[in-house]
């Protein structure tokens, strides 16, 4: 299907509708365009298994030395990186329309794309955080130190602030994910495979309070038998126009 009839399909689909309030759960395809690799593409991270070894609780205690290195390792590729025309017109979306974007990315790139108010679920490479004592430090130096800071507050070393393999995820993100859901009318499910819970619960839970489902994904996912609508895309191809017909429903 041409661009064009994809256009004109999807404003039909829309066209009465009333959207007042939405949301979007992004995943790791929408910053595929700009290089960051996905978790479980053919080139994906989880691919390389240093990553799936090492950002565990458990290496953290045992190796600490080790995780810190390729969490730096990882910010240095993601600095060079730029949002794509995928998170530009998401953050474009959100200044004319009521949108809670909920991601599970950790690069940051929403946010370079002016987006605002988003809620990572996942954490953030850009921060750091103690353990011992709660305290967390916004931090875009690269390369790191090559030792783990010590916490200025406390007798703690200070850690990546990103969600490892079997850990909680934040509340407030969660508690804000969930409201957004429950308050939406439509939820844009962008670049996620849907298999990691509690994120992947997201869009049912949006879908049980009423909402309708979209996804843009170049690919089937776990998802996609729950979506009302899919268009079978990439981000930086497809948001640009959903988010420009979005935008003209009017609220
Ligand atoms: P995955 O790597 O599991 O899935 C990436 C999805 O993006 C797949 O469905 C691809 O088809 C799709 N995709 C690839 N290129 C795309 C493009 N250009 N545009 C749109 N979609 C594209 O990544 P996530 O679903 O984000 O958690 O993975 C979820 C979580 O698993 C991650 O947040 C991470 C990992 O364990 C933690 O680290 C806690």
């Amino acid at each position: 299907m041409n661009h064009d009839s994809a256009r004109a399909q999807f404003a039909a689909w829309l066209a009465g509708r009333r959207l007042r309030r939405l949301a979007a759960l992004t995943g790791a395809g929408i910053s595929a365009e700009s290089g960051v690799p996905t978790f479980r593409g053919a080139d994906g991270l989880w691919r390389q298994m240093s990553m799936a070894e090492l950002f565990t609780p458990q290496a953290l205690e045992e190796r600490p030395l080790l995780v810190w290195q390729l969490y730096d390792e990882l910010r240095t590729r993601i600095a060079a990186t730029e949002p794509n025309a995928g998170h530009r017109a998401l953050a474009a979306l959100g200044r004319q329309r009521i949108l809670t974007v909920i991601t599970q990315n950790i690069d940051g790139l929403h946010q370079r794309a002016c987006n605002e108010g988003v809620l990572e679920l996942h954490g953030t490479l850009w921060r750091l955080r103690c353990d011992a004592c709660g305290y967390r430090e916004e931090n875009t130096q690269t390369p790191l130190p090559t030792l783990p800071p010590a916490c200025p507050e406390c007798h703690g070393v200070l850690r990546p602030d990103i969600v490892f393999f079997t850990e909680v995820l934040p509340r407030q993100a969660l508690f804000g994910a969930m409201l957004a859901s429950e308050q939406c009318d439509l939820m844009l499910v962008v670049g996620t495979s849907g298999v990691v819970y509690p994120a992947a619960g997201i869009p049912a839970a949006a879908r049980a309070h009423g909402a309708l489902l979209l996804e843009i994904n170049p690919e089937d996912t776990a998802l996609t038998g729950e979506m009302d609508y899919v268009i079978r895309a990439t981000a930086a191809d497809a948001l640009p126009w959903v988010a420009a017909a979005l935008a003209e429903t009017g609220a």
